[in-house]
């Protein structure tokens, strides 16, 4: 039991990230945890009517820690997928909705990762995403986003990612 014990403990403190099954589930809880505060402050956002996430406050783990969103028809141009996103991007597109992963995580070197998650079309998004839009709503779109591709979604189709990108403590 004691040489199980210690065993364990070696392969938790060791850091071969991407090799070790245990630091890449500790890397998973955590980024889930960071980004399921962020999905409760979007939705905290949407239901005063704005479409906003940011990372929450990351306390006293002092990660290194850039939370963001972005998607493959864009409404702010600004919210482009960074590289390492590009091609996780494209494989959710070519996906269908039912098979795609609930969450990916990648190794961008040591001590340094990504992860997303996908977000898909609920009812409440359909006002500013969806296939028809009050006029109103419209109007306001094109003024702040001439070259927006974000509506014509449809209910329950995947909508974009959740990224995060950690550089380590
Ligand atoms: C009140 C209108 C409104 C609603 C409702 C809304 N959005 Fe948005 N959405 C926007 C606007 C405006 C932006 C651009 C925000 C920015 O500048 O980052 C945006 C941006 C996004 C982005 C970032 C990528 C991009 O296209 O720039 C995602 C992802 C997104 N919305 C998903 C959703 C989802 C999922 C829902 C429902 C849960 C939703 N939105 C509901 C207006 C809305």
């Amino acid at each position: 039991m004691k040489t199980l014990l210690i065993l364990l403990g070696v392969v938790a403190s060791s850091n071969l990230f991407g090799e070790n099954l245990e630091s890449e589930t500790k890397a998973i809880e955590r980024a889930h945890e960071t980004v399921s505060a962020s999905r409760n402050n979007f939705k905290k956002a949407l239901a005063s009517g704005e479409c906003k996430m940011s990372a929450p406050p990351l306390g006293a783990k002092n990660e290194n820690i850039e939370v963001g969103r972005t998607s493959h028809k864009l409404r702010n141009q600004t919210n482009q997928p960074r590289d390492w996103v590009k091609p996780i991007l494209e494989e959710y597109v070519r996906t269908p909705v039912a098979k795609q992963n609930k969450h990916k995580l990648v190794n961008l070197g040591p001590g340094h990762y990504g992860y997303v998650e996908p977000l898909y079309v609920e009812a409440v998004c359909l006002n500013c995403h969806g296939a028809t839009l009050k006029p109103e709503v419209r109007k306001e779109i094109t003024k702040l986003y001439p070259s927006d591709s974000a509506t014509g979604f449809k209910l329950g189709e995947f909508r974009g990612l959740i990224w995060l990108e950690s550089k380590g403590r």
